[in-house]
């Protein structure tokens, strides 16, 4: 593994000081270059298009020194091509969402090697234009697109979606099995085109109880996890995967079932809770976002705390959630030297 990124190294189990950083949702509208594009191009424009997805992609490693770029695109992108329509007003909504049998049959995932070939450039041209960052490609959980496509809009609870898995299970299933499918084939498009590992983000698992996520979720995760067992990067390389649960405490345990390399942890737990139920993993996080509109003695102090984590486990430094837009970049800066600097206590 010697020769491998940092950030590989440590996503596969090696402890790393300082650790590697990235920081979720790196880039956007937090940052004045990705805006001045935002102006002239719709989200999705700017996602199809292979030139100006690579360039607001490596917009915040010109600014940082991250050890991580994040294929910019949206966990909704697959399922354009997959006959859904949807919007941004600012999160993905449906103008139909999918709640019977018959919108959900409709429902049609292209053969793997029309799936969204614009990503595939995308990354073919990142590829080229990166050197010792790893490149992250990404998708959605089932479980999270489903609740999406079924509640049609963000949601605090998802009643509707909570509904269906209630009353009509084996659609429910249906749906969940085919974006199985269409995420499996997705994130192998992505490792064949050269990202280095692959993030799943299931930013609604937390609204599952136990039950529901025992049946729901965790069978498609592991299905999903299985299609991607063995793959090897352009490098050659193993490619480890990240899993990412928001507000899923409750859920640990299950959780720690699956064979990911790397577990997302929020900023609502501390990393020394969390590595209780995944001794074996990586865990990346955590630092809350809101940290970074505080003065920087606080983020200092706090920055801190999850570096001694670091100097003991494997570690990825990245904030608990997605950055706010809002955010004073020279706060980011600020926090990306910290980290670089850091030396061993
Ligand atoms: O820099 C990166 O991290 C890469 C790009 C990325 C985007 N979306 C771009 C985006 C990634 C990794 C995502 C994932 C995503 N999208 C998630 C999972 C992460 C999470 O936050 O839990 C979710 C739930 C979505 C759905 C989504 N897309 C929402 C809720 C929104 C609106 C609010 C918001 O957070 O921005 C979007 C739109 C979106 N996706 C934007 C960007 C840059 C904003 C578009 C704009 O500039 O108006």
């Amino acid at each position: 593994m010697k020769d491998y990124p940092k950030f590989l190294r440590a996503a596969l189990g090696e402890r790393v000081t300082p650790p590697p950083v990235w920081i979720m949702r790196q880039a956007g509208r937090y940052l004045p270059e990705y805006r001045a594009i935002k102006e002239k191009y719709s989200f999705w424009e700017m996602c199809k298009n292979p030139q100006l997805a690579a360039e607001v992609t490596l917009q915040p490693l010109r600014r940082f020194p991250l050890d991580a770029a994040i294929l910019f695109s949206d966990i909704m992108t697959p399922l354009l091509d997959a006959g859904v329509e949807i919007q941004f007003a600012p999160g993905p909504t449906l103008a139909a969402p999918l709640r019977d049998e018959d919108s959900i049959r409709k429902l049609t995932p292209p053969p793997r090697e029309e799936l969204a070939p614009y990503v595939s450039e995308t990354i073919r041209i990142l590829r080229s234009e990166l050197d010792s960052s790893a490149l992250l490609g990404f998708a959605g959980s089932p479980f999270t697109l489903a609740a999406y496509l079924v509640e049609g809009k963000g949601s605090k609870d998802f009643r509707n979606f909570r509904a269906l898995l209630y009353s009509r299970p084996e659609l429910a299933k249906t749906l969940l099995q085919k974006l199985t499918e269409l995420t499996a084939d997705y994130l192998l498009n992505q490792i064949d085109a050269g990202v280095d590992a692959v993030q799943i983000f299931d930013s609604w698992a937390g609204i599952a109880s136990p039950p529901v996520f025992e049946e729901f979720a965790l069978p498609y995760l592991q299905t999903l996890l299985s299609r991607l067992k063995g793959a090897k990067s352009h490098a050659g390389r193993p490619v480890p995967v990240i899993y990412f649960a928001l507000n899923a405490h409750h859920l640990y345990p299950q959780i720690a079932s699956l064979p990911a390399e790397v577990i997302g942890i929020d900023w609502k737990i501390t990393l020394s809770e969390a590595k209780e139920f995944f001794p074996d993993k990586t865990l990346q996080g955590n630092f809350d976002p809101a940290l970074l509109f505080a003065p920087t003695e606080v983020i200092e102090r706090e920055l801190e705390k999850i570096l001694l984590f670091s100097e003991k486990n494997p570690h990825i430094f990245n904030l608990g959630h997605g950055i706010y837009p809002e955010t004073p970049v020279e706060n980011v800066a600020f926090l990306v030297e910290k980290i670089k600097n850091y030396q061993k206590k």
